[in-house]
């Protein structure tokens, strides 16, 4: 008998103990079962083996192929055990936490002017920012001749306004055109604000920007007041910038409001030395003009409107003397807030 099985058998198993990764499990199996392997080599010898050797080498190679599909069966199911345990999570480590970051300081605040509003029953619609120039001028009283409509103090863009024959589209330059519009879309009684950003193209300084927001309000219905203006504007001063705030409203001209004023609060006050007023905001009753623009009934509704730069609400409140750290994202800056 030219193979020992027995030894063959006891070879296989010891081997296959020793096996610790797949590689080697493989090379076990090319070992034993491959085309050149050992059981391919008992059967091969069946040929010149003696008559009476066949049966036993042939039981041989079948067993010894057996034996070895069993333990190569179970050695890979203990190595993909070994294998899950590694990969399981291990909850006892401390985990790495996402840090959260917030809300820009001109969005809290446009939040927080927004909200005060809100809680008087104001609504907030946007507009676009992209104009034509009747709902940015001519519909707000804007002669064709003021020196606003001038390139310099308004941004025009290479496009062509559809709705009007030789003008040209424009980034708004406050958000009033919102009231043009909100008023040709809704019938009165309405208290809207609009928020959003306006363009205005000022060399950059510390007080000036070629892009920052404003807050416009409109309250129209048939019977409105100008005291009815002040009593909201204190009001909303109050809630903003707290019960000791000093306002004062002083005269002013705009072609869509008439009469018209600015309003300015003490900023001693607020704590800031710089200058002892500082202007929030313009305001006034809407001039009848702007309501024969957006065809309303001629002497059927009054109105005011205020607009407020959401900048300069900012740096008031919170003491910030430079409008540009608003738009360089400085996390040193932002994080104050
Ligand atoms: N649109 C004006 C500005 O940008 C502000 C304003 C709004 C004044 C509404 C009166 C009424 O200066």
């Amino acid at each position: 008998m030219p193979w020992n099985f027995q030894d063959i058998h006891s070879q296989a198993q010891t081997e296959a103990q020793a096996i610790n990764n797949p590689q080697i499990l493989e090379s076990f199996r090319l070992k034993y079962l491959g085309k050149k392997g050992v059981v391919a080599a008992v059967f091969a010898s069946l040929g010149t083996a003696p008559a009476q050797e066949k049966a036993a080498i042939g039981k041989g190679a079948n067993d010894l192929r057996a034996l070895v599909e069993g333990l190569i069966a179970a050695k890979s199911s203990e190595l993909n055990s070994i294998k899950t345990q590694q990969e399981r999570t291990d909850i006892s480590l401390p985990g790495t936490s996402e840090s959260l970051g917030h809300t820009h300081i001109l969005t809290q605040t446009l939040q927080e002017i927004i909200s005060v509003f809100e809680q008087m029953g104001f609504v907030t619609i946007e507009t676009p920012e992209i104009e034509t120039e009747f709902h940015n001028f001519t519909g707000l009283n804007i002669p064709v001749d003021h020196p606003s409509r001038d390139a310099f103090d308004t941004f025009y863009l290479d496009a062509a306004d559809p709705s009007a024959k030789g003008r040209r589209l424009l980034l708004r330059s406050h958000t009033s055109p919102g009231q043009v519009r909100i008023m040709k879309a809704h019938k009165p009684p309405m208290a809207v604000i609009v928020p959003g950003r306006v363009y205005r193209p000022d060399a950059v300084d510390a007080s000036h920007s070629f892009m920052f927001h404003q807050i416009e309000g409109l309250l129209v219905d048939e019977k409105v007041q100008f005291s009815e203006l002040k009593g909201l504007l204190t009001e909303f001063c109050k809630r903003f910038f707290g019960p000791k705030v000093i306002m004062r409203f002083r005269p002013h001209f705009f072609p869509f409001t008439e009469p018209s004023a600015e309003v300015d609060i003490n900023a001693e006050v607020l704590g800031i030395q710089r200058k002892k007023w500082l202007e929030i905001l313009g305001c006034g009753m809407v001039n009848p003009k702007v309501f024969e623009a957006v065809g309303y009934p001629k002497g059927k509704y009054k109105g005011f409107a205020f607009g407020m730069g959401v900048e300069r609400m900012a740096m008031l409140k919170y003491g910030i003397n430079d409008i540009r750290l608003f738009y360089e994202n400085d996390l040193r800056f932002l994080k104050q807030f």
